[in-house]
């Protein structure tokens, strides 16, 4: 057992009663998600972005419940100390009111989730309250939502106009009435994110929405700089993996065409089973 208390939704609420920021990542993996464990970050989100950046699509809406089930299992194994989250897809939800008990309920007994996260607007508190009511922990995801990209036209920044941001204002109030547990505010103004952390008891956390929200949240790939072409306002980069990656394979590929690699030390001598080590999956996380 960790001796390192586990993030849990109560203790989320209470970061936002003492002003500690939050902090979640994105992990669609066993490996990336022993990462954030190892680095205590408070919460690991499987996100439906896996649907563009694990699989290679144009957006998020053709990803399933399954694969979401499927990507959240391999990261449950490596948390221990952080909250897992997990996104419901497109269409997991929205198509009758039995359908996201049913859904989410899969999700927190098959991929050993703690909380769920939804996209919507007014129209998804009254699924908020059943899901709270059943025992399931909803972040509510307002503002830009990647799941209407059709209806917005694209990834737009939400709430620009006074009317708009009223709205989001609104729906933050019911979403946290119906009994979200906190808000994911994601492309809108910093000034309207300030505004609706600031009138509600839950925390929100911001993509795209400002330095004050309680917390923050960004795709583990971008935040790496795994894709060089994808430079959005508002991400930072703190590495520049695109380039070590890429370097490295190179580096193989060169060392193998000139017969460098394996080298001596990489090769066996006379047969014996015990030079060859099986890889363990042994955590990097001390004391486990
Ligand atoms: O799917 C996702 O990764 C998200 C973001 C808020 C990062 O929802």
């Amino acid at each position: 057992m960790s001796q390192r208390p586990k993030i849990t939704v109560p203790k989320l609420k209470q970061f936002k009663q003492e002003g500690r920021k939050i902090t979640m990542l994105t992990a669609y993996d066993y490996t990336f998600a022993r990462f954030l464990e190892e680095a205590e970050v408070d919460m690991v989100l499987v996100g439906d972005s896996l649907g563009m950046v694990v699989q290679g699509q144009k957006n998020t809406l053709p990803v399933t419940l399954d694969e979401m089930i499927y990507h959240a299992r391999c990261v449950s194994r490596a948390l221990d100390r952080s909250h897992l989250i997990v996104d419901m897809p497109f269409m997991s939800y929205q198509a009758s009111p039995e359908q996201p008990l049913l859904n989410c309920g899969r999700v927190l007994k098959e991929a050993a989730a703690e909380s769920v996260k939804l996209e919507g607007g007014r129209e998804l508190s009254e699924t908020i309250r059943r899901l709270t009511q059943a025992g399931i922990p909803v972040m509510a995801h307002i503002g830009l939502k990647p799941q209407s990209i059709h209806q917005m036209g694209g990834y737009v920044v939400q709430g620009r106009k006074e009317e708009a941001a009223r709205n989001l204002i609104k729906e933050a109030k019911a979403h946290e009435e119906a009994g979200a547990y906190a808000l994911l505010l994601e492309g809108i103004p910093a000034a309207v994110a300030a505004e609706i952390t600031a009138g509600a008891q839950i925390p929100t956390i911001g993509i795209g929405a400002g330095v004050n929200c309680d917390g923050q949240v960004l795709v583990i790939y971008d935040l790496l700089g795994m894709d060089k072409t994808f430079n959005p306002k508002f991400c930072k980069t703190y590495a520049q993996l695109h380039e070590v990656i890429t370097q490295a394979i190179g580096r193989y590929i060169k060392d193998v065409q000139e017969k460098k690699f394996p080298a001596p030390e990489n090769a066996y001598g006379e047969l014996n089973v015990k030079d060859h080590r099986p890889r363990q999956n042994a955590s990097l996380v001390a004391g486990r």
